[in-house]
């Protein structure tokens, strides 16, 4: 299945936030050529390899949160964010991937000052670029920081350049991360009932680090036609089934769990327990510069050597992931 996966390649990312894709190599070089001060107090950022060897002792998702903002603050330019995503979609050819389905957090980069406009149009020629080089089709899906007091995600979604980026197709849907313990799904009724009204995709994370009855309140609240990770729905029996039945498509990413804690080893996430209840997933990376530089295809190949899948739960996984992309009907059809 080793061979198998990396010969018919990667169909599908659909869990992949950009700036999580901010290697320390390129957080140096952007930091100095923006003049951006990293903090001097903190001996994690005297090197690159002090960097990497940090990122491997993340404590939980706050303290990789605590450097993921620390990290995106390099980038300011078009060409910052450009080459962020260039450099994502080069690894992800590498991979095999197909089509992908990238997260971007705006409110990160508005406080700073770097204007909305500046970010798409990074991304959407680095998009063109991962289409006429590698053929790999792409989205994009605006994501809120539940951190944050729901008033900046609510201001956020109605700047007029994001609402245009939305009726134009440019951004497809939306998302919801950052901090999950404390910022219930429920808090964000608002946003997900207008994106609903405007025909848009929603996801979110949920059952990351919190409990199951967060996933419960995504789908039901929310309107949700994904969740992010979801691997806490291995506690909830009822709700598991729920899901099955439903086809309700989890993006799982294994090594994360690990570098966050969540899990002590890839063997421990609830792979088995989904594919025998029939739980829609996909493999993905999240944030692969953070944990170990570990793309999507180290994400396939960790739960193979874990769990040891037949070709055939592979053709599982790899269609469940097919038909869970936002895709068009004629590029699904490419993809199965
Ligand atoms: N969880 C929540 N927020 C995030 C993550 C994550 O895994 N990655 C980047 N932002
Ligand atoms: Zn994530």
């Amino acid at each position: 299945p080793r061979f198998v996966t990396a010969a018919n390649g990667v169909p599908g990312e659909h869990h992949i936030h950009i700036e999580g894709a901010l290697t320390p190599e390129l957080l140096f070089k952007l930091a100095s050529s923006n003049a951006v001060q990293l903090p001097t107090d903190d001996p994690a950022f005297r090197s690159v390899a002090s960097l990497h060897q940090r990122y491997s002792e993340f404590a939980s998702l706050d303290d990789f949160l605590h450097y993921y903002y620390i990290g995106m603050s390099v980038l300011v330019t078009t060409s910052d964010f450009e080459a962020l995503a260039c450099d994502y979609f080069e690894h992800a050819a590498r991979d095999g991937v197909a089509h992908a389905e990238v997260f971007f957090d705006p409110q990160a980069h508005l406080v700073r000052g770097v204007s909305y406009k500046a970010i798409l149009a990074g991304f959407k020629i680095a998009q063109a670029h991962a289409f006429e080089k590698f053929g790999i089709t792409s989205e994009l899906i605006c994501c809120f920081l539940r951190h944050l007091p729901v008033t900046d995600s609510l201001a956020t979604f109605n700047l007029s350049e994001l609402q245009t980026s939305i009726r134009c197709g440019e951004v497809v849907g939306i998302g919801l991360d950052s901090s999950e313990n404390g910022f219930p799904p429920t808090l964000f009724k608002d946003i997900y009932q207008q994106a609903k009204a405007l025909g848009i995709r929603r996801t979110a994370h949920a059952g990351e680090e919190g409990p199951p009855s967060y996933i419960r309140d995504a789908l039901d609240t929310l309107e949700v036609g994904r969740i992010d990770h979801g691997i806490r729905l291995a506690n909830d029996p009822a709700l598991l089934e729920r899901v099955a039945a439903q086809k309700t498509l989890l993006t799982v990413c294994p090594w994360s769990n690990v570098f966050l804690k969540g899990a002590k080893s890839v063997s421990e996430l609830p792979i088995r327990l989904f594919l025998d209840a029939g739980v829609q997933f996909s493999i993905n990376s999240d944030d692969p510069a953070y944990f170990g530089n570990h793309y999507i295809l180290d994400n396939y190949c960790a739960v193979q050597d874990a769990f040891g899948l037949s070709a055939q739960e592979w053709k599982s996984i790899c269609e469940a992931s097919i038909h869970g992309s936002w895709c068009d009907e004629p590029r699904k059809q490419q993809l199965l």
